[in-house]
């Protein structure tokens, strides 16, 4: 059996909860590969939303065991709201979700560090989530991070302080408004909250499972437009959105990769700095943010939103080998006439339709207008309802990006969701 992998196309929020909650009956294992609590994930049925960070997004299915892997950076504090939350909803959370003993740890000077080096920027900032997602992958990748595995160990304590202690001179001279021993107790607390789980030899666990046959949905967070590598840095996030990731961040071999789903919004959205080349700064921009509730889940700041942008989307097709398209939030277009989408764009003077390396700030899209709907979507079930306009708009991306798509969502709930 193959590892299949849904991952965001965009600048994250495109709808990645959604419908990996949509495919999880199809799964026995749904794994999170890379990211941390600066990814938000909302799941909506039965009238009820949850928000989820941490936790794969399968954790409302009975059957489907869920798997935090080591590429994924985990903050005791926010795992603990999380678990609180879904025992309330009445979800079995310590019989159906593993942690690979590799995940590493954010620690709470993580997070202070990361709001120090925002606020060094100034003008600069990215606009991070200030979860303390790049300290931590910093120390990952310095080598002196603290792993779930870690806790097992006789000289966990001692391994935190020394780490907190390098954090604490590094941060020397700054003014810090922090109740160290208040962070320290909740930090704590989750800490005892994570021995009650499960922890694992994640890449053993996952290729066993692989190889009884076993069926396993990555989960990725962020999105392509985001990555350490390709995205648009220095606005990015510290770790590899794109499909890749999902093969280090889980210790899964690329020939053992299945289908790809690359998930994209019928629109673009953004939030925090960077640049943005179709960002609309008028009423259609507005109106998308209105309809499309576009608040961001984590943080609830409003997301910056433009037109579909088919440059940055065959970018990122092509560098995660998309075998099948999912778009989401077509309902959120019902009052626009006509609908535009970046075709190619003028970089310094000249006419590219590929993605520059940092002259994106300056690039100028150039548009294809298609005729909009201007009915609600947001009841239809089936493919033959679909308005003519808005098969002619799946059609036009499916020609442009050469990859077919299998899914369009009409709403925030599991059922608004069509088959094609
Ligand atoms: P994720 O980070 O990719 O999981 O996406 P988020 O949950 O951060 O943001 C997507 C938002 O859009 C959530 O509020 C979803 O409930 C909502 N949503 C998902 N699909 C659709 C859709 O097809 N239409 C509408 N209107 N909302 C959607
Ligand atoms: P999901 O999984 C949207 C953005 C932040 C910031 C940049 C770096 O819900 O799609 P970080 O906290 O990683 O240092 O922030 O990345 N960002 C996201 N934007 N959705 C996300 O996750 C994001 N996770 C990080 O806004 O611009
Ligand atoms: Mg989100």
């Amino acid at each position: 059996m193959k590892m299949d992998v849904l991952l965001g196309l965009q600048w994250g929020d495109e709808g990645k909860g959604k419908i990996v909650d949509v495919l999880t009956p199809e799964y026995l294992n749904v794994a999170r590969f890379q990211g941390g609590p600066n990814a938000g994930h909302t799941l909506e049925f039965n009238g009820q939303k949850h928000v989820l960070h941490l936790i794969p997004s399968g954790i409302f299915n009975q059957d489907t065991t869920n798997i935090i892997g080591n590429g994924v950076v985990l903050d005791p504090v926010v795992f603990t709201q999380e678990v609180h939350k879904l025992i309330k909803a009445g979800v079995d959370v310590f019989e159906k979700l593993v942690i690979s003993r590799k995940v590493h740890l954010i620690l709470p000077t993580h997070r202070v560090l990361d709001a120090a080096q925002e606020k060094a920027k100034g003008n600069l900032k990215i606009g991070s989530t200030l979860r303390g997602i790049g300290p931590a992958y910093t120390d990952k990748v310095a080598r002196q991070g603290l792993r779930i595995g870690d806790i097992e160990s006789d000289n966990f304590k001692e391994k935190y302080e020394i780490l907190r202690n390098i954090h604490l001179a590094s941060l020397e001279g700054i003014k810090v408004e922090l109740n160290m021993e208040e962070v320290e107790r909740l930090w704590f607390e989750g800490i005892e909250l994570l021995k009650r789980f499960q922890f694992i030899d994640g890449e053993y666990f996952v290729n066993q499972a692989m190889d009884k046959g076993e069926s396993i949905l990555a989960e990725g967070a962020q999105g392509t437009l985001l990555d350490i590598d390709f995205g648009s840095y220095p606005f990015v996030t510290s770790s590899n959105t794109v499909c890749a990731g999902a093969c280090t961040g889980l210790g899964v071999a690329p020939g053992r990769i299945g289908e790809i789903y690359g998930i994209f919004k019928a629109y673009c959205t953004r939030v925090g700095s960077g640049p943005f080349p179709t960002e609309l700064d008028d009423d259609i921009g507005q109106l998308l943010r209105d309809q499309g509730q576009e608040y961001g889940s984590t943080t609830g700041r409003p997301r910056r939103c433009g037109w579909l942008d088919l440059v940055a989307l065959k970018y990122t097709v092509m560098l995660n080998g998309v075998t099948k398209l999912i778009m989401t939030k077509a309902d959120v277009f019902t009052d626009i006439e006509s609908i535009k989408v970046a075709s190619s764009y003028v970089v310094n003077g000249e006419l590219t339709d590929q993605f520059p390396f940092d002259s994106i700030a300056s690039c100028q899209p150039v548009y294809t207008e298609l005729p909009g709907w201007k009915i609600d979507i947001s009841d239809l079930r089936s493919k033959d309802q679909l308005p003519r306009e808005l098969s002619s708009y799946i059609r036009f991306i499916e020609k442009f990006i050469g990859v077919p798509i299998t899914i369009v969502s009409v709403g925030p709930d599991r059922e608004a969701t069509i088959l094609m």
